[in-house]
């Protein structure tokens, strides 16, 4: 079996890509290309270092979101990538970019979608006394962290943990959940392409 040809976008630290870089294997996807806006990115490094093909699209060189997403695109498509997962990208995308790769652009947000989209999700998971959080894979539409859900991984609230304590064990779900929906990308279990607006049986990893 061909392997599934995921492109991964990142912006920083990159503890995703790594979880999805370890856990792909020849019969199910492989991370054929990373760009990163931010050419200090330690994620950057990190896939440098992996011997991946790497390239950065520095958006401070574009004068607007459309050229800057323009040649994110381009760059990208050199990668001829399946699929194109977004790994703590933080640059809001314009609607044609979105379009153009629908059905085939994926995000991980760390929350229980449609709960707290945006910044600071722990922060505030824990202020609103929310006894569940955890972590969301989505399909990427133009509205900000609302696209269809693919996948979730959830957990307690201990009330008395801080936000980074929490943050911490939610990046833990986010680096099985996230591979383990590219998996089943790569097996025909989740369906894409198109944009797609089931929600995908949910995983418990
Ligand atoms: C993760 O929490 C992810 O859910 C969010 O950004 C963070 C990226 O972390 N979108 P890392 O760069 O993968 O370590």
């Amino acid at each position: 079996m061909t392997p599934l040809r995921v492109a991964v976008v990142i912006s920083g630290r990159g503890s995703n890509l790594r979880a999805l870089h370890e856990q792909a294997r020849p019969n199910t996807y492989e991370i054929v290309g990373v760009v990163s806006n931010k050419a200090e990115a330690p994620g950057l490094r990190y896939a440098t270092a992996q011997g991946l093909a790497t390239r950065v699209v520095d958006h401070r060189q574009y004068a607007t979101a459309a050229l800057f997403d323009a040649e994110l695109g381009r760059t990208l498509d050199t990668f001829k990538p399946d699929i194109i997962a977004l790994a703590g990208f933080l640059r809001i995308l314009t609607t044609d970019f979105v379009t153009r790769y629908a059905g085939r652009l994926i995000n991980i947000h760390p929350s229980l979608l449609p709960a707290f989209p945006g910044l600071n999700t722990h922060e505030r998971a824990l202020a609103s006394g929310a006894t569940e959080h955890g972590a969301t894979v989505h399909w990427v539409t133009h509205i900000l962290d609302s696209g269809p859900i693919i996948a979730q991984a959830r957990l307690h609230v201990d009330a008395k943990e801080d936000a980074a304590h929490l943050g911490q064990r939610v990046l833990a779900l986010e680096h099985r959940l996230y591979p383990q929906v590219l998996t089943e990308i790569a097996q025909g279990r989740i369906p894409w392409g198109s944009l797609v607006t089931n929600t995908a049986a949910p995983i418990d990893p």
